[in-house]
């Protein structure tokens, strides 16, 4: 094994360069950058930190030619659209913002796959050439219960603020969480500027000072938060806003193989009416085909069909695509990782793995317990 860069270790891993940096700071690291590099114990430590068990990051790695990753292999990775959450506070306007951006462009409409409407708690909005996926979490008390998965499917967080009411205490809560997920990226939306009362140009300038007093600093207030103003009624500013986004994307460098097999988070799963074990992913890594065999978690299926968030059949899935998946035996959970393997046989054997160290940690759980109620009695 070799020394790597800490850019190589993050894509090696289907991480960003900035998760693996603030993880190696927080390790006892100084001066780590993207060009960092990571000698290969270390490189164990760090996978190990993000629950990659060296010897499956191994086998992904042989599988997917991911070790071969360099500087210049990451510049053939094409960019990948951002994965897109909305917070914010009470009553400011977010599911309204994101139904009107899931009605905004045309892709959700046209031919049904057999007349069943789909509700993939994902959509993506067509953007010129690229696209914007939005993840349609149900608001950050559920995103803190089920923090690890959903930080772990978004990229850039909107943080929606009503023009007419500011910053609220569920604001700060959303800018004090997203402290704790350095990986993802804040983007401001000042909603309801329609309001015949709202003067667009001073809510902006209230609402940038309000965040200032909390350490929030927008662009042309001393930093790089992006300060979007928008109407979800007018739509007025949802171009400015989705460019942003877009820009965002590229500050972060969203890359992915669209060569490999494919790889995925679960969103969601169901059994649904003539279409049996279902199960919504988020893919992000690869292309996902009909006929691929995945495992998710420790369930596995062979695709029968890749519908769109818009209902409509996919002939495949890249990465930041939401797609439901056809075919599942059994149904995995939220946040279940998802991957591709060779055969059906395989997916058992990988199961099997994955059950047998389950049962490891869970083992590990008990005895670390049992050791420390032992030191106490000491
Ligand atoms: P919770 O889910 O309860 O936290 O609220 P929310 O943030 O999802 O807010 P919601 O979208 O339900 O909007 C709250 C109210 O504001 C509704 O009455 C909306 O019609 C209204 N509203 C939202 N966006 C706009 C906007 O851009 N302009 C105007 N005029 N009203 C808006
Ligand atoms: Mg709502």
């Amino acid at each position: 094994a070799v020394a790597v860069t800490v850019r190589e270790l993050a894509v090696a891993m289907s991480k960003k360069a900035r998760e693996v940096v603030s993880m190696l700071r927080q390790m006892g690291e100084s001066n780590v950058s993207p060009s960092f590099m990571v000698e290969p114990d270390i490189a164990q430590m760090v996978a190990k930190e993000f629950g990659l068990r060296t010897k499956l990051l191994k086998l992904r790695d042989s599988e997917l030619g991911r070790t071969r990753v360099t500087e210049e292999t990451f510049d053939s990775l094409e960019p990948r659209p951002p994965v897109v959450s909305v917070m914010g506070h009470v009553d400011h306007g977010k599911t309204t913002l994101l139904d009107a951006l899931r009605t905004s462009k045309a892709k959700v409409a046209g031919t049904e796959a057999a007349g069943i409407t789909q509700k993939i708690g994902a959509f993506s909005v067509e953007v010129k050439d690229s696209s914007v996926t939005f993840f349609d979490t149900p608001g950050h008390a559920a995103f803190k219960s089920m923090r690890h998965a959903t930080s772990r499917l978004t990229d850039i967080v909107v943080v929606v603020i009503a023009a007419d009411d500011g910053v609220k205490s569920q604001t700060v809560e959303v800018f004090d969480l997203l402290k704790e997920f350095p990986n993802l990226a804040p983007v401001v939306a000042v909603t309801k500027i329609d309001q015949y009362d709202v003067d667009t140009e001073k809510a902006v300038d209230r609402i940038s000072r309000q965040l200032l007093e909390h350490s929030i600093l927008t662009e042309g207030y001393g930093g790089e938060v992006p300060i979007v103003p928008v109407s979800a009624v007018t739509r007025e500013g949802f171009d400015d806003l989705l460019e942003t986004l877009l820009l965002q994307a590229e500050v972060l460098e969203l890359r992915a193989d669209n060569k490999a097999a494919a790889e995925g988070l679960v969103v969601d799963s169901a059994i649904v009416k003539g279409q049996g074990g279902v199960a919504d992913v988020l893919v992000t890594w690869g292309k996902l085909k009909p006929k691929d065999v995945v495992v998710a978690g420790t369930e596995y299926g062979k695709v029968r069909g890749l519908i769109s968030s818009g209902g409509k059949r996919m002939k495949e899935a890249g990465a930041a695509e939401p797609v439901r998946i056809v075919g599942m035996k059994g149904l995995p959970k939220m946040g279940d990782e998802v991957v591709v393997v060779a055969s059906e046989s395989e997916a058992r054997a990988v199961i099997a793995q994955r059950i047998k160290q389950q049962e490891v940690k869970e083992l590990e759980k008990q005895a670390e317990k049992l050791g420390s109620k032992r030191l106490s009695e000491q």
